[in-house]
């Protein structure tokens, strides 16, 4: 067995798609960020998922080269090497002095020397010197909690008509349960619901939207997910003020009433109802979100009919989007039917069963993906009240 390298912390091989790579060792407990550098297993998904949009994305023209600015120990960059076959070259960053010589380390190992670069830097550095020295096709933020203050540069170093990834791990503030976080740090407007994972992917959506449409950027989700403790979005970069007009006018406003759930889109705050339209409860304001498509149909489906969608591997990521292919793409909430069932009275009646019965109303509907239990239809949240109590009393 090849050795481990010294370094004042004892690592450990992992496998991980076709990279192998040296990661410190944690022992039982889980990543923290504490470690010298920073490799969490149960972000996976998130990798995986980079890999296929950005090959989906990529696939009729070559992506260039791609950027991590906070790389960890490299593993999602040294995988988009690895395995899009779409990124020929690649900058990882990260300011960790021990971050930096695993990165080095990783790309040894992996045969990649030549194609990937490293640098110690700030992110928010080395995004700029990206966008003055020659922007990447692929630039991916995935940082611990908030990526706002990288959102900026990271546009700034994208190329038009380039993707660039985001997660973001802060779900308190960006579903609504940490009103004030919300607030001060994304400056929105948001309050706890029973589709929280949804407000989560669109104010992460949302905000970065608004912050591309600042530097005369239009960008566009073309694949957006909830899954475990992150969520990502990944947006096409369109250059030019129409384009930027065009995508900020799909940031906007939701009602919600928490008494009946029903909810709709508004164009402004100013357009706020106190009163629910259908039982008169007080309405509560949500945005700015975005409320265009979570992702693009073409996209989706060419990674659902491609080598991932069979490759075991990708299966945890796979089940992802094919989740989010069968989502109503114009629908921006969801019903918890515990919570429907809760309001209603009643026992929940099987998920299935009531999607059934929408779709036979003429409704679309579908579980969704970041929560199995819960519906996204465009039926509304009467009706959804009325079926699960005749469904209860069958
Ligand atoms: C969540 S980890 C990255 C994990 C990695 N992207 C992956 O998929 O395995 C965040 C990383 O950002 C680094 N970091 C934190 N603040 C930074 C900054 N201002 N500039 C550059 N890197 C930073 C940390 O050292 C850490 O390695
Ligand atoms: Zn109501």
């Amino acid at each position: 067995m090849e050795a481990l390298p010294r370094l004042p912390f004892a690592t450990r091989i992992v496998k991980e798609g076709l990279a192998e790579l040296v990661v410190p060792e944690t022992g039982e407990a889980q990543a923290t960020t504490r470690l010298p550098a920073f490799y969490n297993p149960l972000s996976k998904a998130s990798r995986d998922l980079a890999v296929m949009v950005t090959w989906a994305y990529f696939s009729e023209r070559n992506c260039g080269s791609a950027a991590e600015p906070l790389a960890g120990t490299g593993a999602r960059i040294i995988r988009l090497l690895l395995e899009s076959g779409v990124v020929s070259e690649g900058i990882a960053g990260d300011i960790s002095e021990w971050a930096v010589r695993l990165i080095e380390i990783n790309i040894e190992r992996n045969g990649l020397a030549g194609r990937l670069r490293v640098k110690r830097s700030d992110a928010n550095l080395l995004l700029s010197e990206l966008a003055v020295s020659g922007r990447a096709g692929y630039v991916d933020i995935d940082p611990f909690g908030s990526p706002v203050r990288f959102l900026e540069n990271g546009f700034r170093a994208t190329e038009r008509q380039g993707l660039l990834g985001s997660s973001a791990t802060d779900l308190a503030a960006l579903s609504g349960s940490s009103r004030r976080t919300a607030y001060w740090k994304y400056g929105l407007t948001l309050v706890r619901t029973n589709f929280y994972r949804e407000t989560a992917i669109r104010a992460l959506a949302g905000v970065a939207v608004m912050t591309a449409s600042r530097l005369s950027l239009g960008a566009e989700p073309v694949f957006s997910a909830a899954y475990r403790h992150f969520v990502r979005v990944f947006l096409k970069v369109d250059r030019g003020k129409s384009k930027a007009y065009q995508t900020r006018l799909q940031v906007r406003y939701l009602i919600h009433c928490k008494a009946c759930l029903n909810t709709s889109v508004i164009g402004e705050a100013q357009e706020w109802r106190e009163r629910c339209s259908v039982c008169g409860g007080p309405n509560t304001l949500l945005g700015p979100l975005w409320i265009g498509r979570l992702a693009d149909k073409n996209l989706v489906e060419k990674i659902l009919n491609s080598r991932f969608a069979s490759d075991p591997n990708y299966a945890e990521a796979v089940k992802i989007v094919r989740a989010v292919a069968e989502e109503p793409e114009d629908v921006p909430w969801s019903f918890q039917l515990a919570e429907v069932s809760r309001r209603a009275r009643t026992s929940p009646p099987k998920v299935m069963q009531v999607i059934d019965r929408l779709r036979e109303m003429g409704y679309r509907a579908a579980p969704t993906h970041y929560d199995r239990a819960a519906i996204k239809t465009d039926a509304p949240s009467d009706i959804l009240t009325k079926i699960v109590k005749e469904l209860a009393h069958n």
